[in-house]
């Protein structure tokens, strides 16, 4: 079966899954799009061949040739436009986060839950090949009982200019939301974690870097702890300003061993020996780091709609996922500890 899709966004991220899943994804064929910019339209009829193209999120999902919905819109469309896609009779695969708030989502969980078609989220990490052998090893037994998590996630500097119109046209939900939910999914994951995973958080932030971002409510750099389930520890580092450039890095610490991955963000396998000394290349930016795992997630998500498999990512791992997000966000905002369970 060829799956037709339909998605909305065409920005930072949307411009990757369009042209994946036009050229790179089996069984898939994007027909339609929406965007409220037209240059980005003209950019899907002309480069991709896209057929229908939209202005209107309601006027994609009421065409009957469309089989699934891509939403990669800005982050507070997402509960309104996955529950409008699955009434449409649409797949639907949403990107991170699922809501800005537990509310939003709460209130979109059974419609999620008891619709016949598939639901899918957006946590490539889980998808990416690294973080999938380290799974196993943990999974194994290999490092025995997992003690601490360190994570951290730092955009790069040459970002923050697409980050600040981004952040300007659309609320992000803050760092915690925006860049730790993939660090916060993770956690959960090497956990096994039935729920959030986490007791309660202490968060901090700065602006050092870019004062400007304090007009704007965002923070250019966070940091957490974490109190997770039986005393196991969680450290997140989140930031918008590698000068490397794109640094995301986990280390999982066990009782019989550690589990580090990315430590240093190399691009390849490759040594560049010159006037400067031995340079490894770093990885510049998220496409370039996750290319492989959007493309693993893409093609899991289209299989599971042409072969009728259950789909990993549930959307209670959204719910917990931001709802140690918004503690985060509120323990930086009060500068207290925050509760979460226990
Ligand atoms: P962006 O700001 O670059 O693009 C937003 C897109 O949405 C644009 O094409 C814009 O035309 C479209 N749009 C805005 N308002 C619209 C409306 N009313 N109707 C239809 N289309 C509309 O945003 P970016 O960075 O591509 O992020 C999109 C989503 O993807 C966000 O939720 C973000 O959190 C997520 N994301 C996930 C990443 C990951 O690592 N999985 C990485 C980057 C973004």
């Amino acid at each position: 079966m060829v799956v037709k899709v339909g998605i909305v966004g065409l920005g930072r991220l949307g411009k990757i899954h369009a042209e994946n899943l036009s050229k790179k994804i089996y069984n898939c064929e994007l027909i339609a799009a929406t965007s409220i910019v037209d240059e980005e339209l003209n950019w899907a009829q002309k480069e991709l061949g896209v057929k229908y193209l939209y202005h209107d999120f309601d006027e994609m999902i009421a065409n009957d040739e469309v089989d699934a919905i891509f939403i990669v819109s800005p982050s507070s469309f997402h509960p309104d436009q996955v529950v409008k896609a699955l009434n449409k009779n649409k797949h639907v695969f949403s990107e991170k986060p699922l809501g800005l708030s537990v509310e939003d989502i709460q209130e979109i969980l059974p419609v999620i839950n008891s619709s016949s078609n598939k639901f899918m989220l957006g946590f490539m990490r889980r998808f990416d090949d690294s973080y999938r052998y380290a799974k196993e090893k943990v999974d194994a037994g290999e490092i025995g009982d997992i003690t601490l998590i360190r994570c951290y996630s730092i955009d790069p500097s040459d970002g923050m200019k697409s980050f600040v119109n981004f952040a300007k046209n659309s609320n992000s939900g803050g760092i915690f939301s925006d860049m730790s939910i993939h660090d916060i999914d993770v956690i959960r994951w090497f956990l096994n974690s039935e729920d959030s995973g986490v007791n309660r958080v202490w968060s901090l932030g700065n602006n050092v870097a870019y004062p400007v971002l304090n007009d704007l409510n965002e923070l250019e750099t966070g940091a957490a702890m974490l109190q997770l389930t039986d005393d196991k520890i969680g450290m997140l580092v989140a930031g918008r300003n590698a000068a490397h450039g794109y640094h995301v890095e986990t280390e999982i610490i066990g009782t019989k061993g550690t589990l580090r991955i990315a430590a240093t963000p190399e691009k390849n396998l490759v040594q560049v020996m010159n006037s400067s000394g031995v340079v490894r290349p770093t990885s510049q930016n998220f496409p370039e780091r996750f290319q492989q795992a959007f493309m693993s997630e893409e093609q899991y998500f289209i299989d599971a709609i042409s072969n009728d498999t259950e789909i990993e990512i549930k959307a209670e791992d959204g719910l917990y996922a931001t709802q140690v997000a918004i503690a985060l966000q509120e323990s930086y905002d009060s500068n207290e500890i925050i509760n979460i369970k226990g």
